[in-house]
């Protein structure tokens, strides 16, 4: 049988209407749009406020916009694998709730919890099922609200989050594009730095973690961003070396938003230029699992069939990688 690669066939996204500008912030914590600006790179961010309204209900859209563009029935969908650290609930998984919202009925579905990786790691996972050629529609989305996390009395974390969600169509093709290699790491460790304490089954929900706030984003900025600034560059480099390609061959880098210091740094290491990066976080923030796709959403219409594209991403786990593809499509 010929090689099967995976590739991206559409884009779909969705962030709720209702933007919390650091104007805004300010009033709510001891911050200002300067130090926001500066130390971050955010300039507003988009809020799910809807009560009743969950990760899936942001994902419903973007994978609606998704199905809509690419002219794909529901019923094509083989499988869909969500990333989210925001699940609607403990159980059952996110992605079986937008397969029942959106009219998914002949699929599998599954999440993954990967934090700010979530992408990347569903999209590998994604593209093994393509490639075994077993299945030829598989969606890919990260969605999440993470408002439903912060604490917006907490100055040091209540900048950096968004709520969004996007999504990706991958399907087979035996030509040179898609998905090419990937470089996909964890270290356990990480977690002292960054997670939720409370309401699992190391610590259940009670009134007492309820009090103490453990229901909210746990983080240690300057562990997190000493990792986060090597260990995302470490593996873009990595990746771009061991495939030949030299800063002047790689169309675009589709860094994870986390922190404008950090994307600069990657870019730098990587010898590449600003127009070689794409860079929303000033209007989305930290997405966690949809930065990546709300990147390539926005810059869709620029990319070309046959650009060389790294993705790369560090978050909570810690949990880090890189995965080049070849881009399979133009817009026009
Ligand atoms: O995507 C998941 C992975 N997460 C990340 O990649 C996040 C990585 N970490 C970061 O991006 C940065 O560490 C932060 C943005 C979280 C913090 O920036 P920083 O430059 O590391 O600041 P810091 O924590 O060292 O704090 C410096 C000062 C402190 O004041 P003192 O102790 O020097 O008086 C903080 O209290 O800045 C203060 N500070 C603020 N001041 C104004 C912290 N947050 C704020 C704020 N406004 N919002």
């Amino acid at each position: 049988m010929q090689k099967l690669n995976a590739v991206i066939t559409g884009v779909g996204v969705y962030v709720p209407e209702y933007i919390l500008t650091n104007e805004e912030l300010s009033r709510m914590v001891d911050t200002t749009d300067e130090w926001i600006m500066t130390r971050i790179g955010i300039k507003e961010r988009h809020i799910l406020r809807e009560p009743g309204k969950g990760s899936s209900d942001l994902g419903v859209n973007a994978v609606n916009e998704l199905l809509q563009k690419t002219k794909t029935k529901p019923e094509e969908i083989e499988l869909l694998i969500c990333a989210t650290v925001t699940p609607d609930m403990q159980f059952p998984a996110t992605a079986n709730i937008i397969c029942d919202k959106v009219g998914i009925k002949n699929a599998f579905s599954f999440d993954v919890n990967a934090g700010c990786s979530g992408f990347l790691y569903a999209l590998s996972a994604g593209a093994k099922f393509i490639e075994s050629g077993k299945y030829k529609k598989v969606i890919v989305v990260g969605t999440e609200k993470m408002s439903s996390i912060v604490d917006y009395t907490d100055r040091a974390v209540c900048p950096i989050f968004g709520d969004g969600a996007g999504a990706v169509l991958l399907e087979p093709t035996t030509e040179n594009f898609g998905l090419i290699d990937e470089i996909l790491l964890s270290d356990g460790f990480g977690r002292v730095h960054l997670h939720q304490k409370a309401g699992g089954s190391l610590k259940p929900a009670s009134f007492e973690t309820v009090a103490t706030k453990e229901h909210f984003i746990y983080q240690e900025g300057q562990p997190v961003f000493k990792w986060a600034v090597v260990k995302m560059a470490d593996v873009s480099l990595e990746i771009m070396e061991r495939n030949n390609i030299k800063p002047e061959d790689l169309a675009w880098l589709v860094p994870h938003q986390a922190n404008l210091r950090i994307i600069d740094a990657t870019a730098s290491r990587m010898k590449l230029n600003k127009d070689q990066v794409m860079i929303n976080i000033q209007k989305y923030g930290n997405t966690t699992s949809a930065t990546l796709p709300l990147c390539l959403y926005e810059w869709e219409s620029r990319l070309k069939k046959g650009d060389n594209i790294i993705l790369s991403a560090f978050g909570a786990g810690f949990t880090w990688g890189a995965i080049y593809i070849k881009w399979g499509y133009n817009t026009n």
